[in-house]
This record gives C-alpha cells, sequence and structure tokens, in this order.
C-alpha cells in the first residue's frame, strides 16, 4: 500500500464505535500499556463521542476504519489558553508507518486550531517509543515527566 492509497480521513459516526473499541483493544494491551489499557473501556469512548465527537475522527479503508483520533478541550480557570488534548490515537498495527496517523493527527490538530485551540497537549508512557517519536514528527518538543503511582488494596 502506497501512503496515501485508498484511505480517506472522515468524522467518527456512532456507528464506528464498536470498531473502534476493538481496534483499541488490540492496539492498547495491558502488555504494551499497562496504565493506559485501563482507562480504554465503551465508557470512555461513549463519553468523549458525546462530548466532543467534532474532534473523534476516523481513517477508512475500503469502507472499514482502521484508525482513530480522540480529542478534547481543556480550559484553565484564570486562563485565558484553551488546550487540545489528543485523548487517544491508534492505527491497526498492519498499518502503521504509512502515513495514517499523521493524516488523523494533523486533520484533528486543524480542528482543534479552528476552535481556538493554541497549544496540544499528549501524554504518553514511558516506553512507547513509537508514540514518541511520534508526535515529536509532528513538532511536539517540550517533554515534561509524570510519575504514576499504584498502590493494590
Ligand atoms: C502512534 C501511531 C498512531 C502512529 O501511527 P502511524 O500511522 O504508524 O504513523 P505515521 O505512519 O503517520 O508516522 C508518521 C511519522 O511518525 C514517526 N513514527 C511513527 N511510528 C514510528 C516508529 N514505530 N518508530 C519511529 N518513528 C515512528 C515517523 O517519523 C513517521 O514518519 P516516516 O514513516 O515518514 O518516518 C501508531 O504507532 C499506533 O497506533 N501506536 C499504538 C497506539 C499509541 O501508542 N497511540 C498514542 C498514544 S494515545
Amino acid at each position: 500500500m502506497s501512503k496515501e492509497e485508498e484511505i480517506s480521513i472522515r468524522d467518527m459516526t456512532l456507528d464506528d464505535l464498536p470498531r473502534v473499541f476493538h481496534i483499541g483493544e488490540e492496539i492498547f494491551t495491558s502488555e504494551r500499556f499497562p496504565l493506559m489499557y485501563r482507562t480504554w473501556d465503551q465508557f470512555e469512548i461513549a463519553s468523549l463521542y458525546t462530548t466532543d465527537a467534532e474532534f473523534c475522527v476516523v481513517a477508512e479503508r475500503n469502507k472499514k476504519v482502521i484508525g482513530f483520533v480522540m480529542a478534547t478541550t481543556i480550559r484553565k480557570p484564570r486562563s485565558a489558553w484553551k488546550y487540545g488534548y489528543v485523548v487517544w490515537l491508534g492505527v491497526k498495527r498492519r498499518y502503521h508507518r504509512h502515513g495514517i496517523g499523521e493524516r488523523l493527527y494533523r486533520e484533528v490538530e486543524r480542528r482543534l486550531e479552528q476552535a481556538g485551540i493554541r497549544m496540544m497537549i499528549v501524554d504518553i508512557e514511558q516506553g512507547n517509543d513509537e508514540a514518541l517519536n511520534f508526535f515529536e514528527k509532528m513538532g511536539f518538543n517540550t517533554k515534561k515527566e509524570f510519575i504514576w503511582m499504584t498502590k493494590t488494596l
């Protein structure tokens, strides 16, 4: 498959949600993303889709969804800035490195910029080098460390 072949980028619809959920289950596995996996569930997707449908976009090939991005906006109290937050971005593994993640990201960034966003945020689990490299390529350049702590009860 060449980089741009047959792939269309379009709004996510309600009918896409089960497929998006299953692609996420394949990608965000507990082995690769022990923390991320816990929040990938149908409620998360349904709630993001309800509040931020305009920032939910899919990539389609031969009428099948093969990738998606879901983003939201964050406003801080006493700040004029609104942030765009890429909550989930995923492409089916067999289609990686064909420019699909980039097309999805660019589309959601364009929409967020039109909505007045001037700064983008994403969080990436340590060791997820493909995503780190990807977002660096997309122009993200400020890294701040954030430490997750867990406690088993
Ligand atoms: C991150 C992800 C969405 C990238 O999707 P993709 O369609 O493969 O990315 P693209 O083909 O558009 O890559 C664009 C650029 O990002 C960089 N990149 C992407 N994957 C990379 C990898 N595995 N190693 C190094 N660089 C990579 C490259 O610079 C690439 O450009 P190039 O292929 O011309 O060198 C995909 O790897 C994925 O689904 N990962 C699992 C889920 C995840 O971690 N999501 C992010 C956090 S929510």
